[in-house]
């Protein structure tokens, strides 16, 4: 098969590992990838949002499936693109990405289907939210409507704290992704992600994994896009798996096909474990990242015809997919500064050395100068990720790569999986 891989991050990176490792797979291209990637396939610079382009690059390279990795390719219309153009593709079309595209959106489509979440208000006029947050009890829960890269999320303690964040939203810090904010009630319990995966009529449980959110230890710090993860995730007993099955993920596939619009790929479900089962805390139209890092580690069967029957809907015809016993973990390492103005272009050297049996590095947001330097060119720049029998020996594994990079200008939680240790 000639595969298309659409992304950049370490999501993709890990994803092109595992898509690289099938017997199926003839030629991999990615679009834009990375210098991780790179020893994977051929890298062209078509911008995951630059739709005419992936389209002709996937008719060019004759690709008998695309892959969306980042959820700015969903948004801007690329699966619509690809079916119109008869080209099979993992990935949602932009109707039923809304379930991440807009937090309202998928707020009102909890009502309309029944799906249990928190209680919440859709505010455009920040006057008006301010007054709306006496709603509300701390700590106020305020969040940009559209794709913030995890950034449009704010836990405020107080009331100057969330009117800030309302000013920050609606006064354009996220440009058209903050036209609207959602506040909405904070909700008790342990966090956790599920990911399922659907052809537009079945669906099937493909792991899961618990995320880091906050940028330093001990959850402090501002929201992030994720700093670390682990799975499988042991908050996930088989009952609240079923739960999230049944309450969450089938009805939002059903109630997307019912408005017209099939969803075909992978959905992150991100939900609270409360004492009355799971509630949603977000959806999300792709796999999450770091968490599909952890996943991508543990997956022992064959990725590829997952992906594609997804897109050609033939995911009845596929027995459940096998993982291994062993713990993943990572850390993300990010640029000093993250998430809020990272400092890029700092060398980072030994991230490409042999780490051993069961540790893989991805590249997440780096670039390569001519002469062969490593440099970090974005937020979260590497994942180091190990498995381990236990989840002990993971994360041992995981921080004793994490110091033999040397890299003086990014930074790491120490503190990845504390949940899990203390179980
Ligand atoms: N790690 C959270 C996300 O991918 O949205």
């Amino acid at each position: 098969m000639n595969i298309l891989l659409v992304g950049s991050g370490g999501r993709e990176h890990a994803l092109a590992w595992k898509i690289k490792a099938s017997p199926l797979v003839r030629t991999l291209v990615m679009a834009p990838g990375n210098p991780g990637m790179a020893a994977l396939g051929e890298l062209k610079s078509v911008a995951p949002t630059d739709v005419p382009g992936l389209v002709a690059l996937a008719r060019d390279m004759a690709a008998d499936l695309v892959v969306i990795g980042p959820e700015v390719s969903v948004e801007a219309g690329l699966a619509d693109a690809l079916v119109s153009a008869g080209v099979p593709c993992f990935g949602p079309v932009a109707a039923a990405g809304q379930l991440e595209s807009s937090k309202a959106f998928t707020k009102g489509f909890c009502d309309r289907h029944g799906l249990p979440t928190s209680a919440y208000r859709v505010f455009e006029d920040a006057a008006v939210a301010k007054v709306g947050l006496k709603d509300f009890s701390p700590p106020y829960v305020v969040k940009a409507d559209g794709l913030a890269a995890g950034k449009g999320v704010v836990i405020a303690p107080d009331l100057a704290t969330a009117e800030a964040a309302i000013d920050d939203a609606l006064g354009g810090r996220f440009g058209g992704a903050g036209a609207r904010v959602v506040i909405e009630e904070f909700l008790e319990g342990e966090i956790g992600s599920l990911f399922a995966l659907c052809d537009g009529r079945t669906s099937i449980l493909f792991g899961s994994a618990q995320d880091h959110k906050r940028a330093f230890d001990g959850e402090q710090g501002p929201n992030t896009g994720g700093m670390g993860t682990y799975s499988p995730a042991p908050v996930f007993t088989p009952t609240l798996v079923e739960q999230t099955l049944t309450r969450l993920a089938e009805p939002a596939f059903a109630g997307i096909a019912a408005e017209g619009a099939p969803y075909r790929g992978v959905l992150f479900v991100e939900l609270m474990a409360t004492r009355d089962g799971p509630r949603l805390v977000e959806f999300n139209a792709r796999f999450g990242d770091p968490e599909c890092q952890v996943l991508m580690l543990r997956l022992k069967s064959d990725l590829v015809p997952y992906l594609l029957a997804c897109a050609t809907g033939r995911l009845h015809a596929l027995p459940p997919p096998e993982w291994s016993d062993e713990v993943a973990v990572c850390v993300v390492l990010a640029a000093e500064g993250y998430p809020d103005a990272p400092r890029t272009g700092t060398e980072i050297r030994g991230a490409d050395q042999d780490f051993g049996e069961g540790v893989v590095v991805f590249h997440a947001g780096t670039r390569r100068d001519p002469d062969g330097t490593l440099r970090a060119a974005g937020g979260r720049v590497l994942n180091v990720c190990a498995l381990g029998s236990s989840f002990e020996e993971a994360r041992l594994k995981a921080y004793e790569a994490v110091a033999r990079i040397d890299w003086p200008g990014g930074f790491h939680r120490r503190d990845i999986g504390w949940r899990a240790l203390g179980r």
